[in-house]
C-alpha cells in the first residue's frame, strides 16, 4: 500500500514510469514444498501407502503376499524405506528435490499399474504361446526417469519397479518377471545415454524389445523352434520376438508424446526439448542480432565455451548452449553501454559517474529476467540469467571510483573542494545482486562469460597467455566465494580449464603467435644472438609500457561485465586500453 503510494508519487514527479518489474516470486511455502524433508517424508509415506493397497487389491490368488495383507504392508515399507535411505547415502543431491521425488515414486506406481495392464491384455487376447512376458512395458519407468531425472535415477526406477512388480504377479512368475523387467530396464536406460531427439528415443525402445527377445530365448519364453521343424512354429516365433518389440518400441513412442506434459508437470526439462530451444531464431536472438550484434556474437563464443566444457565434465551440454544463447538478452535495454556493442566510437560511460555506469551495467541482469519471464523462456534459463555474474565485483567502476575520491580527497586537501564534495564508495554498491551460480551449467556459463569477455582484450594471444588469463580468471572466482554454491569438484575446474583453453585456441587461431623457432635454436647454435634479440625486444615492450602508463592507459583496468582483475594484477597482455575504456 505505502509502496504504492510512494511509486505514484514518483511517478507524478517524473521519477518513475510506473512500469513493475517482473520477478520470479518464491514464497516460504514454495520453498518448503520444494525442499522442505516434511513434505519429501510425506511423499516416501504416501507411496508406501498406496503399493501396499496396490499390491493387496491387484495380487493374484498365487502371489507371495495373496492372503497376508500385514505382511504385504511390512515389506513394502521396508522396501520404501530401503529407497529413502538407498536415494539419500546415493544421490544426495536430489534427495531434497521433492518435485523430483514425486516424480519418481510416480513413475513406480504407473509402472505398477502397467504391469498389472499388461497382464490383463496377455490373458485376454493371448492366452496361449508364452506371451506373458514379452508384453510388458518393462521401460516405461526407467527411460522416463533417466530422461528427465538421469540416468543414476534411472536405475533406481529400474530396480525398485522390478521389487514391487514382482510382488504383484504369481509367485512363480516372480523370479522371471524380475529378471525380464531388470536387463530391459538397464538395457533402455543404458540406450537413453544423451537422447536429443525423439527418433533416437523410439531407436532406444526398439533395441530394448530385442534384448527382450533374446532374453526370452535364453529363459525358454520364446521356444527355438530347430531347422527342421514346419513353418507354423516360425511363424509363432516371429508373432512372439515382433509383440515384444513392438510393445517396447510403442511404449518408447508413448513417452516421448507425454514428455512436453510430465516436463511442464514436475518443471523439468529434458535434452530432447532443450534441442528444440536450441533454435536462434527465436524472437528474442533475432532482435538481438540487429539490436545488439556484439552481444549476440559474445553469446555464441560463450556458448561454444560452455557446451564443450560441460560435455567434458558430464554436465548438460545442451542445456548450456541454450542458456549461453539467452544470459545476456538483458543488454538489448542499453546496448550501446557494453564493450562488445561499442566499436571504436564514443563510450557513453566517459559522460557518466562510476555509480551510475556501475548502476546500468548491473541492471542488463533484470532487465534479461524481466525480457525472460515476458518471453515465457524456461525457468532454468531464466536462472542462468540471474546467476551468471553472481555476486562479482565491477572492478572497472569501482576502481574509478576509487580514483576520483582519492582526487576530490587531494583537492580538498589543496584547499580546492569541500569536505561534503567528497563521495563515498562502497564495494557493495559495485556487486551484483546474485545470487552465486547454483548449478553446475550456470557455474560453467559464469565462467565461460569472464573468460570470453578477458579474452577480447588479449594483445597477440599466445597458448601461454591464454593460460594464464583463464588461470586468472579462475583463481578471481574461486577467491571471491562466486563457486561456493556450485556443486563443481577441482576435478572439474581443471578439466573445465583445460576444455576452456583447448577451445579459445582454436577459436583465435588466426589470431595466435606462435613462437618462431630460430635455426640456432634447434641447433643450439647462436644463442647469444638470441639473447640479444630477446633483450631488445623485452626493452622495447619495456619502453612502450612506460609511455602507456604515463599517458594514462597502461595496466590499468579491465572490462566490466567479466569480473577481470585489475588492482595488483600480474599482466596477463591483455590490451588495457581495449580492456580499460570500454565496460562489456
Ligand atoms: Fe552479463
Ligand atoms: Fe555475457
Amino acid at each position: 500500500m505505502f509502496h504504492f503510494l510512494s511509486q505514484k508519487r514518483l511517478q507524478d514527479r517524473g521519477f518513475s514510469s510506473g512500469q513493475k518489474r517482473r520477478k520470479p516470486n518464491e514464497t516460504a511455502m514454495s520453498a518448503m514444498l520444494r525442499t522442505g524433508w516434511q513434505i519429501c517424508g510425506l511423499l516416501f509415506l504416501l507411496f508406501a501407502i498406496l503399493v501396499s493397497c496396490w499390491i493387496i487389491v491387484s495380487s493374484s490368488e498365487t502371489s507371495i503376499f495373496a492372503g497376508n495383507p500385514i505382511q504385504a504392508v511390512v515389506v513394502v515399507t521396508v522396501i520404501a524405506a530401503t529407497l529413502m535411505v538407498h536415494w539419500h547415502v546415493s544421490l544426495p543431491q536430489t534427495f531434497r528435490q521433492n518435485s523430483t521425488i514425486a516424480l519418481m515414486l510416480s513413475i513406480i506406481l504407473i509402472q505398477l499399474l502397467l504391469v498389472k495392464l499388461s497382464e490383463y491384455v496377455a490373458a485376454t487376447f493371448a492366452p496361449e504361446g508364452g506371451f506373458r512376458f514379452l508384453v510388458e512395458p518393462y521401460i516405461f519407468a526407467p527411460i522416463v526417469v533417466s530422461l528427465l531425472v538421469g540416468r543414476r535415477h534411472g536405475t533406481f526406477a529400474v530396480v525398485y519397479a522390478s521389487l514391487f512388480g514382482g510382488m504383484t504377479v504369481a509367485s512363480e512368475e516372480s523370479f522371471h518377471f524380475v529378471i525380464f523387467s531388470m536387463i530391459c530396464g538397464f538395457v533402455a536406460i543404458y540406450l537413453t545415454n544423451r537422447v536429443r531427439r525423439r527418433s533416437r528415443l523410439v531407436m532406444a525402445g526398439a533395441y530394448s524389445g530385442l534384448a527382450c527377445v533374446l532374453l526370452a530365448f535364453t529363459l525358454g519364453q520364446i521356444e527355438w523352434p530347430g531347422f527342421t521343424v514346419g513353418s507354423e512354429a516360425w511363424v509363432m516365433v516371429g508373432k512372439q520376438a515382433l509383440s515384444a518389440i513392438l510393445v517396447s518400441t510403442l511404449t518408447a513412442v508413448v513417452v516421448s508424446g507425454l514428455l512436453p506434459l510430465i516436463e511442464a508437470t514436475f518443471r523439468i526439462t529434458t535434452d530432447v526439448s532443450w534441442m528444440e530451444f536450441a533454435d536462434l531464431n527465436h524472437p528474442l536472438l533475432k532482435r538481438m542480432t540487429i539490436e545488439a550484434p556484439g552481444t549476440y556474437h559474445h553469446s555464441l563464443v560463450v556458448a561454444t565455451l560452455a557446451e564443450t566444457a560441460a560435455e567434458a565434465i558430464g554436465a548438460s551440454a545442451i542445456k548450456c548452449r541454450v542458456c549461453s544463447y539467452f544470459h545476456d538478452i538483458g543488454k538489448m535495454k542499453k546496448p550501446a553501454y557494453f564493450v562488445e556493442n561499442i566499436g571504436d566510437g564514443m563510450n557513453p560511460h566517459d559522460e557518466l559517474t562510476p555509480n551510475m555506469s556501475a548502476l546500468i551495467v548491473m541492471a542488463h541482469v533484470k532487465d534479461g529476467v524481466d525480457m525472460a519471464l515476458k518471453h515465457r523462456l524456461n525457468s532454468e534459463i531464466v536462472d542462468v540469467i540471474r546467476e551468471h555474474h553472481g555476486t562479482s565485483l565491477i572492478r572497472f567502476f569501482y576502481h574509478r571510483a576509487l580514483k576520483r575520491r582519492d582526487e576530490v580527497q587531494q583537492q580538498f586537501e589543496e584547499g580546492n573542494a569541500h569536505e561534503e564534495d567528497i563521495p563515498v564508495v562502497k564495494k557493495e554498491s559495485f556487486r551484483y545482486a546474485g545470487p552465486k551460480p547454483r548449478t553446475r551449467e550456470s557455474a560453467i556459463i559464469s565462467l565461460a562469460d569472464s573468460v570470453e569477455s578477458a579474452s577480447r582484450s588479449l594483445q597477440k594471444p599466445t597458448p601461454k597467455k591464454i593460460n594464464e588469463l583463464i588461470d586468472e580468471m579462475f583463481r578471481e572466482r574461486l577467491n571471491d566465494g562466486q563457486l561456493d554454491d556450485a556443486a563443481l569438484t577441482l576435478a572439474d575446474l581443471a578439466t573445465i580449464k583445460n576444455s576452456f583453453a583447448t577451445t579459445l585456441r582454436s577459436m583465435m587461431h588466426t589470431r595466435i603467435e606462435y613462437p618462431k623457432i630460430e635455426e640456432g635454436d634447434e641447433k643450439g647454435k647462436s644463442r647469444k644472438g638470441t639473447k640479444t634479440k630477446k633483450a631488445k625486444t623485452t626493452r622495447l615492450e619495456r619502453s612502450q609500457e612506460t609511455k602507456k602508463t604515463v599517458s594514462g592507459e597502461g595496466k590499468k583496468p579491465p572490462a566490466t561485465d567479466g569480473p577481470a582483475s585489475s588492482e595488483g594484477e600480474k599482466d596477463t597482455g591483455r590490451n588495457p586500453v581495449a580492456s580499460a575504456s570500454k565496460p562489456s
